[in-house]
C-alpha cells in the first residue's frame, strides 16, 4: 500500500432537526466501524465530522418557529453532537460550519477559485418578493404543480407527485414569506463550469475507479453520460457565508459549496488544537500519501464524486477522494423515513426507551445495512436479532464461559491440557477469521464483516454446547480446564473482532476478561489470556427485549401514521348540483336507540332497534368497526332515512339507513341532534 494515513469524513448532517436511524445506518455507523478498525490496526487515521449549518432548510425552520437561524443550528448542533457521542461515533473532531475557521476557509477557497478564473459569471431571472424585498429560494416559492395540479408544490419539487420542478414551472406562484405574487428580477451568480471538468472526471472515475461500489459508480456514470452543466455556487440569501468579492452584496455561498469545505476546516481545527497528535492539516489534504474516504448517503453522491472533486481540482493543491462508499436508503417498517411526517426512530428517543442499548441498534443497523440496495428496519427484526443473535449466541457463549470459570476455577483462567481432534478442528475454524474480516472491512463490506464476527461467536457457542463442560466437571477437571481455556480465548477474540461494530460491549467484555488493551494483531491467536490470570466481574453482555417494548414502538409509529392521515386529509369534491325537490324526496327523521347489538357472523354490522315515534323499526348499519361497544349507544338519538324500501342484510330485515360522518381515519361517527327532539321529528 502506498498511502501512509487515512482521512475519513462522514457527511455533515443538516442542523435543522435531530438525527435518526437512517443517518446512523447510512453514514455514521459504517464510517465509525471503518475508523475503529484502522485504529485497532495501529494505522494513522483522522475521522472528521460536523454539522452543516447553512442553507435554506435552516432558515425555513427558523421562520416557522419565530427564532433566528443561529438559534436553530445552536439547538440541533448540540443535540446531534450528543447523539453521536452517545452512540460511540468516535469522531476526532465534530465541529460546525458556522465556526470562524470555516468561514475563513470557505471564503478563501472561493476567492482562490475566483482569482484563478475558475468561475463564470451569469445573470439570470429569478423570482423576487417585492413585499419582503428579497430573492426567493426554490423552497420559498409554492404554487400549483404543472403535472398533477396539486396546490402547494415547492419551487424545486412537487411532494404530491414527486416531480422535480424549477420555480418557473409553477402555476400561480406565491411567495412563502409574504404570500404575495413574486416577480422576475435579474440577478448575477458565480458558476462552477462543470462541463470544463468533464473530461478528466470521466477518466478519473470511469477508468480509474472501477472498484467503487456499483451504486456509486453507476450514478456517476449516468451523470457524466448526460453531460455536465455549469452549477451556480452562490445564492441570494441572508444566511450563509458572504460571497467574498466586489459587487456581491446580499449573496452567500451556496450551501453545497461551503459544506464539503467544512471537512477541510474541521481538519484544520483539530490539527491546530492537537498538533502533536495530528500534525499539520495540510498533510491530511495535500499530501498524496494520504488516502481520503468520504462516507455519505446516496443523495450526496454527485456532490462528493463530481462537484467537490471539481472544486478541489480547480483549487489545484488538494488530493482527491480515493473512495466514496455511499449507502442506499434505510426504510422504516416499509415506508420511507421522513422528518416532516415524523416517520423515523430518533436517536435521542431511542436512548430514552432503550437506555444502554446503543450496541443493539448499531448491530441491527449493520446487519441490515443498505450497502447495495434500500433496506428495511422493522422493530420485529430488531427484537429477533437482539434475542436470537446477540443474547442467544454472543451473550450466551460469553456468559457460559465466564460463569463456569467462576464456578470451577475460582474465576482464574484454567490451564490448557492436551488437545483433542475436536479442539483442533474448532481452533482451525477460527484461525483465519482475521484475514477474512480484513478482506471484508478493507472493501467496505461491513454487513458481511459483522456476520463473520458473529460466526466466531457461533463457533464458541457450538463448542461449549458440544463439549458440555458443566457435565464433565463432575468427572474430569483437566478436560474441563482445557475446554474453558479455549472458550475464554475465543471470548477474548470476540472482544477484538466486535470492537469496531459493538464498542460498548467489547469494552464490557474486555473488563470481564480483565484484558489489557488489545490490538487487531492479536486476533486469531489463542494466547490472549494467560493461564492463572484472574477474570473480572461477570455481567450479562446483552439482555432480552420483551414484546411489550416492541409493541410500544409500533404503537408510537401507528400514532404517527394516524396523525399524518389526519393532517393530509382533505374534503372530497362537492357532488354535481341537485335541487330542493330532489332532496325533499328523502325522508330523514330522528329516533332513539332502544337496543343495539352485533349481527351474528357479520363483523361489520350492528342491528338497531329504533324508537321512531311511529311504533319502532329495525335498522341494520355497517358501523360495527367504529363502535366496538354497541350497547353504549342505547339511549342516543340518531338520524335515519325513513323511506328506503326494506331490505335483508344477513337475514335481518333493515328498514332504513342511519346517518354518520366519515372521519379522516375512515372511522364512522353517528350524527346526532344537538339537543333532544321528539322521536320521529323531520330533518331537512
Ligand atoms: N447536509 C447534507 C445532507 O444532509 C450533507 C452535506 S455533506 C458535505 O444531505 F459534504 F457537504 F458536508
Ligand atoms: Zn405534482
Amino acid at each position: 500500500m502506498s498511502f501512509k494515513r487515512t482521512l475519513v469524513t462522514s457527511a455533515l448532517p443538516y442542523a435543522n432537526g435531530p438525527v435518526h436511524i437512517g443517518h446512523l445506518a447510512g453514514v455514521y455507523v459504517p464510517a465509525d466501524i471503518y475508523v475503529r478498525y484502522l485504529r485497532l490496526r495501529g494505522e494513522e487515521v483522522l475521522f472528521v465530522g460536523g454539522s452543516d449549518e447553512h442553507g435554506v432548510p435552516v432558515t425555513i425552520r427558523a421562520k416557522k418557529e419565530g427564532i433566528t437561524p443561529q438559534d436553530v443550528v445552536d439547538r440541533y448542533h448540540t443535540l446531534i453532537k450528543k447523539s453521536f457521542e452517545e452512540f460511540g461515533i468516535s469522531f476526532d473532531v465534530y465541529s460546525r460550519t458556522t465556526s470562524a475557521t470555516h468561514h475563513k476557509m470557505a471564503s478563501d477557497f472561493f476567492r482562490t477559485l475566483y482569482e484563478k478564473g475558475e468561475f463564470i459569471e451569469k445573470t439570470s431571472e429569478q423570482y423576487y418578493d417585492e413585499e419582503a424585498q428579497q430573492f426567493l429560494a426554490d423552497r420559498y416559492i409554492t404554487g400549483e404543480c404543472p403535472h398533477c395540479h396539486a396546490e402547494g408544490a415547492y419551487g424545486d419539487q412537487c411532494e404530491k407527485c414527486g416531480t422535480s420542478l424549477s420555480p418557473l414551472d409553477l402555476i400561480n406562484p406565491k411567495s412563502a414569506i409574504s404570500g404575495s405574487k413574486p416577480v422576475l428580477r435579474e440577478t448575477k451568480h458565480w458558476y462552477l463550469p462543470l462541463d470544463k471538468h468533464e473530461a478528466w472526471l470521466r477518466e478519473w472515475i470511469l477508468d480509474e475507479h472501477k472498484e467503487w461500489r456499483p451504486n456509486v459508480y453507476g450514478q456517476c456514470k449516468s451523470w457524466l453520460d448526460l453531460g455536465l452543466q455549469p452549477r451556480a455556487v452562490s445564492r441570494d440569501l441572508d444566511w450563509g457565508i458572504p460571497v467574498p468579492v466586489e459587487g456581491a452584496d446580499g449573496k452567500v455561498l451556496y450551501v453545497w459549496f461551503d459544506a464539503p469545505i467544512g471537512y477541510i476546516s474541521n481538519t484544520k481545527e483539530v490539527c491546530e488544537a492537537q498538533p502533536e497528535k495530528f500534525g499539520s492539516w495540510e498533510t491530511w489534504w495535500k499530501d498524496d500519501t494520504t488516502r481520503l474516504i468520504h462516507f455519505i448517503g446516496k443523495d450526496n453522491i454527485v456532490f462528493h464524486c463530481i462537484v467537490f472533486p471539481a472544486m478541489l481540482k480547480a483549487e489545484g493543491s488538494y488530493i482527491l477522494p480515493d473512495n466514496v462508499p455511499s449507502n442506499e436508503f434505510l426504510n422504516l417498517e416499509g415506508d420511507k423515513i421522513s422528518t416532516s411526517r415524523n416517520w423515523a426512530v430518533w436517536l435521542n428517543e431511542y436512548l430514552d426507551d432503550f437506555p444502554g442499548k446503543q450496541d443493539v441498534l448499531r448491530y441491527v443497523l449493520t446487519a441490515n445495512a443498505p450497502e447495495t440496495k434500500d433496506n428495511d428496519f422493522t422493530w420485529k427484526d430488531f427484537q429477533a436479532r437482539n434475542n436470537s443473535e446477540l443474547v442467544a449466541i454472543y451473550g450466551n457463549f460469553v456468559n457460559r464461559a465466564l460463569v463456569l470459570t467462576q464456578k470451577y476455577f475460582d474465576g482464574c483462567v484454567p490451564a490448557l491440557g492436551e488437545l483433542t481432534d475436536y479442539d483442533r478442528e474448532t481452533l482451525h475454524e477460527f484461525a483465519d477469521v482475521k484475514a477474512r474480516l480484513e478482506q471484508l472491512l478493507d472493501n467496505f463490506k461491513f454487513r458481511e464483516a459483522q456476520k463473520e464476527a458473529m460466526n466466531l461467536a457461533r463457533i464458541g457457542n457450538k463448542y461449549l454446547a458440544d463439549t458440555e463442560p458443566w457435565k464433565l466437571a463432575k468427572t474430569d477437571m483437566e478436560r474441563t480446564a482445557t475446554i474453558l481455556h479455549i472458550g475464554l480465548q475465543i471470548a477474548a477474540n470476540l472482544a477484538i473482532a466486535f470492537e469496531p461494530f459493538l464498542p460498548f460491549s467489547s469494552e464490557k467484555l474486555r473488563r470481564m476478561l480483565n484484558l489489557a488493551d488489545f490490538s487487531w494483531e492479536q486476533l486469531g491467536r489463542i494466547d490472549l489470556l494467560k493461564t492463572g490470570a484472574r477474570l473480572g466481574e461477570v455481567q450479562l453482555l446483552f439482555d432480552k427485549i420483551e414484546d411489550a417494548a416492541i409493541d410500544a414502538q409500533l404503537q408510537k409509529l401507528a400514532e404517527s401514521k394516524k396523525q399524518n392521515q389526519l393532517n393530509a386529509w382533505q374534503p372530497a369534491a362537492v357532488k354535481a348540483d341537485t335541487t330542493i325537490d330532489e332532496f325533499d324526496k328523502t325522508d330523514i327523521r330522528v329516533g332513539t336507540v332502544l337496543e343495539c347489538a352485533r349481527v351474528p357472523k357479520a363483523d361489520k354490522l350492528l342491528q338497531f332497534k329504533i324508537d321512531d315515534g311511529m311504533g319502532g323499526r329495525t335498522i341494520v348499519s355497517g358501523i360495527a368497526q367504529s363502535y366496538p361497544e354497541p350497547e353504549k349507544l342505547v339511549g342516543m338519538q340518531v338520524c335515519f332515512i325513513a323511506n328506503f324500501p326494506p331490505r335483508k342484510l344477513k337475514g335481518v330485515e333493515s328498514q332504513g339507513m342511519i346517518l354518520s360522518a366519515v372521519d379522516a381515519d375512515g372511522k364512522l361517527v353517528l350524527v346526532t341532534p344537538s339537543r333532544a327532539v321528539k322521536n320521529g321529528a323531520n330533518v331537512g
